[in-house]
């Protein structure tokens, strides 16, 4: 997977509770095609045993400065991106300072490249004026720090202190990865989702989008470095837990809204929600009963989001529509969506084909230029999709 595979990892872990959770971590990268190093110091040792590691990478673990001539120096060379989690307050005092009297250490200063942080101890360690300034400096050096959170800490306190989850490690180690691109601080807003239009207080008019497309988006937009707004519907599925800005809406009249808000400097927009065509024109309070007889719900035309995009965005703002089409005709009409709302490119995908559409992790997706090419791609998760569609879209970003 996207930008994991065939890569190196090192993974640092130093002396902490938050230590078992990067055997998560770890598993997380192995299974996106990482290879991984695991270099344990004496105290992570005391922690989580080098036979979980060992176990999960298949590769010794790293644990002494004496057991080869200059694995110091070559682990360094040979990693792509280096990852501390957790790192002690010991281990980011030795760096800022830089001492180098274990494998973790004297690796971490002679490596040609900066580490990825994650920060994990005592809320009163974490506030320490010594620890404050060790990040302070740390972050000078070109280090990159990931967390700590807010939350339940050992002892039954709570503070700042607790290591980040290791899927929020994990993205950060792909943003690492994946380098320079086009997307890097472009404003990317990705919408999201079904939306659920009411009928009373308790039913609604909804679909079987369940987010994943409009997710694997804007997760890949961040990764690349893009500033992502995320406007999701209801969806069962959690957002990815690596984009802050996520705004939750219920109705297309409120994604509508969130939309408008979202879109003043945007570079691109994604609107891969499926949003309702029509809603109940008039939505009861309380619940309509079996008894009243009701017989048809009137319905009135949903606001169209996409022509709302194309209205409210920046002049230079690329706009990617998606549609949900049924069978053969399906390309006719998306390239004609295409081309009376303004968007540059649009997303295709029939969800009457086996692993493609809505509720399952692949897709099958025909992606249409402004040109009208149309170009089939083969099934694949929606993880790989996302890449596909920005690889197309970066090459329409504005001001490149
Ligand atoms: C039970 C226990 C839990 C600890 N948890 C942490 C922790 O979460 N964060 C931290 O910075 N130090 C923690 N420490 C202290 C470190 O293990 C200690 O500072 C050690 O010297 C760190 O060594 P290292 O940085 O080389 O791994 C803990 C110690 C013990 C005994």
């Amino acid at each position: 997977m996207r930008p994991f595979h065939d890569k190196r990892v090192l993974v640092g872990v130093s002396g902490g509770i938050a230590a078992y959770k990067t055997a998560e971590l770890v598993r997380r990268l192995l299974q996106a095609g990482s290879d991984v190093q695991v270099i344990l110091t004496s105290s992570g040792a005391r922690f989580v045993g080098a036979t979980t590691f060992e176990g999960l990478t298949g590769r010794p673990v790293m644990q002494s400065l004496w057991d080869g001539s200059l694995q110091h120096i070559d682990l360094g060379r040979w990693a792509d991106a280096i990852v501390v989690a957790p790192a002690t307050a010991n281990l980011l005092a030795k760096l800022a300072a830089g001492i180098a009297d274990d494998l973790l250490t004297t690796t971490l200063l002679a490596a040609p490249r900066r580490a990825l942080l994650a920060p994990a101890m005592n809320v009163r360690m974490f506030e320490h004026p010594a620890t404050q300034a060790n990040l302070e400096t740390l972050r000078g050096y070109g280090h990159e720090l990931v967390g700590p959170a807010f939350g339940e800490l050992a002892e039954g306190e709570e503070g700042w202190g607790r290591m980040v989850e290791p899927d929020v490690i994990f993205a950060c180690v792909g943003r690492a990865l994946e380098g320079e691109s086009n997307w890097r601080d472009k404003r990317v807003v990705v919408t999201a989702g079904p939306t659920w239009e009411p009928v009373d207080s308790v039913r609604f008019i909804g679909n079987r989008s369940s987010g994943r497309m409009g997710h694997a988006i804007a997760a890949a937009a961040w990764r690349r470095g893009a500033d992502v707004v995320l406007i999701t519907g209801p969806s069962h599925v959690p957002a990815p837990p690596e984009i802050a800005d996520v705004r939750t809406v219920e109705t297309a009249e409120q994604m509508g809204a969130a939309l408008n808000a979202a879109l003043t400097d945007a570079s691109a927009v994604f609107m891969a929600a499926a949003v309702a065509d029509f809603k109940p024109a008039a939505p009861q309070e309380g619940k309509i009963r079996r008894a009243s007889g009701l017989e048809s719900i009137a319905v009135e035309p949903c606001p169209d989001l996409l022509a709302t995009a194309g209205r409210g965005a920046p002049d230079d703002c690329l706009l990617v529509a998606f549609a949900v089409e049924l069978g053969e005709a399906g390309v006719d009409s998306a390239r004609r969506k295409l081309e009376e709302k303004g968007a540059h490119l649009i997303v295709l995908n029939d969800p009457s084909e086996p692993g493609a559409g809505f509720e399952v992790e692949t897709n099958r997706v025909t992606i249409i230029d402004k040109s009208g090419a149309a170009e089939t791609l083969p099934q694949m998760l929606k993880a790989e999709v996302a890449d596909e569609i920005l690889d197309r879209a970066e090459r329409l970003l504005p001001g490149d």
